[in-house]
């Protein structure tokens, strides 16, 4: 839920390739439009630079999420709305960053795995699948579910401007923005 004077965090997790980065990107528009004061932390760019030497060993991948959690909770408590993409695969560490992170919400971005593998946006399944990749997520590494997200997306079946609307819906009546 959200806090008083607090942004929100969305917390967008999901498989590699479900569309974190581009349902956060058209939330991250809306929320300008609005007046909202937003930052984007995405997987992509932190690990290029805040997070830059982390692997995808399970250890890394807490450290990596820890990191940008600790953020988040920054900008937050300053009022910004903050976007996370990234795809924070174990619950545990969605639960920490919820425990310490007053207004995290918590988003589902689902996608069956074999419709992120066709997509294949960045050519790394073709990769993971050739053993060119270790520790891929969906394929030699896990990804828990989340068991009772705020908001669960279809990216295979729902539009990009669907899924932006329930975002916004949610929001609305969380009574968090406008
Ligand atoms: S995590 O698990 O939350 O620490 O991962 P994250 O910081 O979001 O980084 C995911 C992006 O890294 C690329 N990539 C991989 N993803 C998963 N597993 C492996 N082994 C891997 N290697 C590289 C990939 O571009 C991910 O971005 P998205 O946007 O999820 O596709
Ligand atoms: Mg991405």
């Amino acid at each position: 839920m959200t806090k008083k004077g607090y942004g929100s965090v969305l917390w967008f997790t999901g498989l590699s390739g479900s569309g974190k980065t581009t349902t956060a990107q058209a939330v991250e528009k809306k929320l300008r439009e609005r007046g909202r004061r937003v930052e984007l932390l995405d997987g992509d760019e932190l690990r290029a630079t805040v997070c830059k030497g982390l692997g995808f060993s399970m250890e890394d991948r807490f450290e990596n999420v820890r990191r940008i959690a600790y953020i988040a909770n920054l900008l937050s408590r300053n009022g910004v709305d903050v976007l996370v993409s990234a795809i924070s695969p174990y619950a545990a560490m969605r639960e920490s960053a919820k425990q310490q992170i007053p207004s995290f919400v918590e988003i589902y971005v689902k996608c069956p795995l074999h419709v992120c593998e066709m997509r294949d946006v960045k050519g790394l399944y073709a990769k993971a699948r050739a053993g060119e990749i270790q520790h891929f997520t969906g394929i030699s590494d896990p990804y828990e579910e989340p068991v009772n997200p705020d908001i669960t997306l279809c990216t295979s079946s729902n539009t990009l401007e669907q899924n932006v609307q329930i975002v916004l819906a949610w929001l609305e009546q969380a009574a968090s923005v406008v």
